[in-house]
């Protein structure tokens, strides 16, 4: 059965897309920022947790030395983990800036990177970054948790180019809208709102009602199933919308243009100016 390393499993997508490999039989391993409790997240049976907390390099090489100790490269690697900032630009102390990289950007590169030699010596291996969206399109106050996924395009593009001879294939999946809890864990009302430069008031609030009036999230199993025929497509495609809204935004800024979407979006929010 195929192997597979899957980073952020404690909750939303990568508890669900651990569900669904584990079903199919697949040797899954999981990462945790932390062992304690994990046992109780439910996981199936069989599968392995390893610690991994993105934003300490250090962490990053021992679980990629302790995997390749135990088993070598993964078949699949789905660099899921990931952490949300949001607030307006001008009042991210940079130690967050830092933060947010280092967890979707930096340690994603860095995970992968570790991997990379023995895939391409073995001649296969898939490698799927979840990116997002936001990724692609960026909205107000999103800056630097969008700036870093559009970093991952960037990334996952031009591995997909460097590793395509060898057999290693690169995807990377554009998420929309997922109900998971990574809004609760950015505190988005109180970083946001309540903490934010006055000037930034009356458009944060705006933006934050918008993103609570957007209950058409997909639940997190059904993005996995979404993932699941990504990790089974053996074309060379790279990028892939799953989940709510993503196919219809990125299909709208195309239609429309880039500066009409930009206007109409900015315009929601910000008034007409
Ligand atoms: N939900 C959405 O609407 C949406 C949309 C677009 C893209 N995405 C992307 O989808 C991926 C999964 O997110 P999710 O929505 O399922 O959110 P989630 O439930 O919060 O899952 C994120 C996972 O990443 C882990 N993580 C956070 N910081 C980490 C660190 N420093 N080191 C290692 N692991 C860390 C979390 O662990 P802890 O539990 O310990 O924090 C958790 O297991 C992320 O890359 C996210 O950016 C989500």
């Amino acid at each position: 059965m195929p192997s597979a390393l899957i980073t952020g499993v404690s909750s939303g997508l990568g508890r669900a897309v651990v569900a669904r490999l584990s079903r199919e039989g697949w040797e899954v391993t999981g990462t945790v920022r932390t062992l304690e409790g994990a046992g109780a997240k439910g996981h199936p049976p069989g599968v392995r947790l390893r610690v991994l907390d993105l934003s300490r390099p250090e962490s990053i090489a021992e679980l990629a030395a302790a995997v390749l100790a135990e088993s070598g490269p993964p078949d699949v690697l789905i660099n899921n983990a990931g952490t949300l900032h949001f607030g307006p630009l001008e009042d991210a102390p940079p130690a967050e800036i830092q933060r947010v990289f280092q967890v979707n950007a930096f340690g994603q590169i860095a995970l992968a990177l570790a991997f990379v030699p023995g895939m391409r010596e073995r001649g296969s291996g898939l490698i799927v970054n979840v990116g997002s969206l936001g990724g692609r399109m960026v909205f107000p106050f999103f800056s630097v948790y969008n700036a870093s996924k559009h970093a991952l395009e960037g990334f996952s593009e031009g591995l997909w180019h460097e590793l395509k001879p060898f057999g290693v294939r690169v995807k990377i999946v554009r998420p929309g809208y997922i109900d998971t809890p990574i809004y609760e864990k950015a505190s988005v009302d109180r970083a946001g709102v309540a903490g934010a430069s006055q000037i930034y008031r009356d458009a944060l609030t705006k933006i934050v009602e918008f993103e609570r009036r957007v209950t058409r999230r997909t639940r997190p199993e059904e993005a996995a199933e979404e993932l699941w025929i990504v990790v089974n497509d053996t074309s060379d495609r790279l990028a892939y919308p799953i989940a709510a809204y993503a196919r219809s935004l990125l299909f709208a800024r195309r239609l429309i243009g880039e500066t009409r979407f930009l206007r109409i979006a900015h315009g929601r929010w910000f008034g007409r100016s």
